[in-house]
Parts: structure tokens; sequence; C-alpha cells
């Protein structure tokens, strides 16, 4: 092999090594002492002075290249340098969780150590799985009481609670234990307390022989767990979805007597809930002779208001950084 062929040689090998091998390869394999292009320099110094003649500029041709490519590796390395994203940076400003964030992940946790599988739903839905599945037909005057947001697509709308997912869990086989936070929709004026996008959690607990002092344990335990009190206050009330229906009031972690949070009345208003309607279950096809269950649902906007002392519900979707840091 003359030093011309070699010279072609150590042309194509630095070719592929340059999309082969690191920065750092390169550099010990082609540049300084020992290296292919060192060894090839004195292999040259060998040579008689025709073939230096013929093969010099060739030479330093292939050694300029080399230099240039390991030159702008270098360039490039010290600019990534300079770019490094993850680099510590004193004084940075962190970001931090939302407050819905910090109580749904509280609550989850309550609820997964219950035994409790956390679901999820869709937020557009259609009419049937939110209303007439969960026995609110159309003439109902309860849907008069969750003003909609319909889509201009015939027989959808936003979910207005996260009772439609009661309705797709009920396609699996009981025992059923759920716990669903999510977003719910209604086309009502906004005030202080009443968002158009807020967050709602359900719950719902179906298999055998269940009973309202099942569904009463639960919520003691919840309440304690989360608000450090489990006396709870039970309230006959509708929803066309159980029966009994039940609003459920907790007594007012803030005060003893009475506060501006609980309208000086020393309970809460926290959760609707009562033993799962039997026309719910007889259209998801529960084996009603079987299975019977429990339902409830949180509105987990009002329950961050009062956990963390915030007057007013728009807050809470606002760009406002001051309100927002205060939960860094
Ligand atoms: C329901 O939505 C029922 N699906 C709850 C339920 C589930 C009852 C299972 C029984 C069994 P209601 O319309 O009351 O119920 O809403 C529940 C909670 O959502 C309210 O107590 C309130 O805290 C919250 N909520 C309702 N509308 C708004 C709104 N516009 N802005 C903020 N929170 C709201």
């Amino acid at each position: 092999m003359n030093f011309n062929d070699k010279l072609n040689q150590l042309k194509d090998l630095f070719i592929k090594d340059s999309t082969t091998l690191s920065y750092s390869e390169i550099k010990k394999k082609y540049s300084g002492k020992g290296s292919v292009v060192d060894l090839l320099t004195d292999e040259f110094k060998k040579l008689s002075s025709d073939e230096k003649k013929d093969y010099g500029s060739l030479l330093q041709e292939v050694k300029k290249e080399i230099h240039e490519f390991i030159n702008k590796k270098e360039e490039i390395k010290v600019t990534k340098k300079i770019l490094d994203v993850t680099a510590y940076k004193p004084n940075a400003k962190r970001g931090h969780l939302h407050p819905y964030t910090h109580i749904t992940r509280k609550l989850e946790d309550i609820f997964i150590s219950m035994g409790y599988a956390i679901h999820s739903g869709p937020e557009i839905e259609t009419e049937y799985i939110n209303f007439e599945a969960l026995n609110i037909p159309a003439d109902h005057p309860a849907r008069d009481m969750q003003d909609t947001f319909w889509l201009n697509i015939p027989g959808f709308l936003l979910r207005t609670h996260t009772s439609t997912v009661q309705i797709h869990a009920l396609k699996q086989e009981p025992p059923i234990a759920i716990f669903v936070p999510g977003r719910a929709y209604r086309c009502e004026a906004t005030d202080a307390s009443h968002d158009v996008v807020f967050m709602q959690a359900e719950g719902m607990l179906v298999g055998e022989n269940i009973t309202l002092g099942d569904l009463v344990g639960t919520l003691k335990d919840l309440f304690k767990r989360l608000l450090g009190n489990d006396k709870i206050r039970l309230r006959p009330s509708y929803f066309p979805f159980v029966e009994p229906g039940l609003e459920v009031d907790a007594q007012c972690p803030f005060c003893k007597d009475g506060c501006a949070t609980c309208k000086y009345s020393t309970w809460i208003e926290i959760a609707g809930a009562g033993m799962i309607h039997p026309n719910v279950l007889e259209k998801a096809g529960i084996n009603q002779d079987k299975y019977n269950g429990f339902a409830f649902g949180m509105g987990l906007t009002r329950l961050a208001m009062i956990l963390y002392g915030i007057s007013d519900i728009r807050l809470f979707q606002s760009d406002k950084l001051e309100f927002l840091n205060q939960f860094n």
C-alpha cells in the first residue's frame, strides 16, 4: 500500500468515525502524540524527497480537515455548556402545584388507602349519560338545577357533574369502588362561590349488602383525615340518582361557636350523597338481587376554598400570581 492509499484510508476512516465516535474519542484518535495522524506524519518524514513532493500537500489537506472538524466540535461543546438548561441557577424562581392539585392528591391518597380506584371520565358527554342514565329524564325539573353548556353537536354537552363517571364505571362487574376528581361545567352567572368551570369529586361503592351505615362510616373516615374531626351531620335532600338522598355537613374545622366560613352555623356543607337509585342500577344492567351501593359527590373547589380560606372562587382560575404564589 503506497502513501496515497494510506491517506485515502485515513480519510475514509475519519469520515466513518466522525459520525460514530464521541468528541473525546475523535480527539484522542486523531490529534496529538500517538494519534493516527501523528503516526502517518512520522511515516511521511521517512519518504523520499520526490514522494514528499507528491504527497506533502495532500497530507496537509487531510490534517487541516481533521483539525477544523475537531475545532468545530470544541466550539459546539462550549456553546452547549452555555445553554445547559439543567445548570443550577441560584435564586431561580420555582414553579409549584396549584391548590386543586394539592387537594386532589390529598383526597386520592385517602381513598386509595380505603381500597378505591381513581377514575376519570370524558368532560364532553352525551345527554344520555349526564341525565337519562342518572334517572334525570328530559322533562325532569332537576335538569334546570344544572344549567347546561350544550355543544352544537345534537345530544352532546359539557358534563354538569362528575356523577357521569358512575355510569362508565358501572359497565364493569361489581364490586366497584371508585373515586373520581374532575372538572364540571355549568352555564351559570359567576359570583364569589359559583364559577362556570369548577372541580367536583365523586365516590361510588357497589357491592353486596352495602348499607347507609357504610356510607356514613366512609364519610366519617374521610372527614377525620381531611379535617381532623369525624363529626358529621346528615340532612335529607333530593338527587334523582340516589334514594334516600342526603346532604352531608362536616363540623367547621375553624371554630367552635361559629365563624364567617361556616356562616355562624358551626357546620359546613361538603357533599351530596345517598344509596344509588334502583333505576340507575337497572339502566346500567346491574343485578340488583345481588348488588347495591352508595354514591357521594363533593364540590372540590368549595372544599379547597374552605381548607385554604379562599373567599372568591374566581381566584382559582385567575392569572393573579400573588394569589397562586401563596401555595408555593
Ligand atoms: C351534584 O352535582 C351531584 N352530582 C352530587 C351527588 C353525587 C349527589 C352523588 C349524590 C350522589 P350539586 O349540584 O349539589 O350535586 O353539586 C355538588 C357540589 O358541586 C355543590 O355542593 C357545590 O359545592 C359544587 N358546585 C355546584 N355548582 C357549582 C358552581 N357553579 N361553582 C362551584 N361549585 C359548584
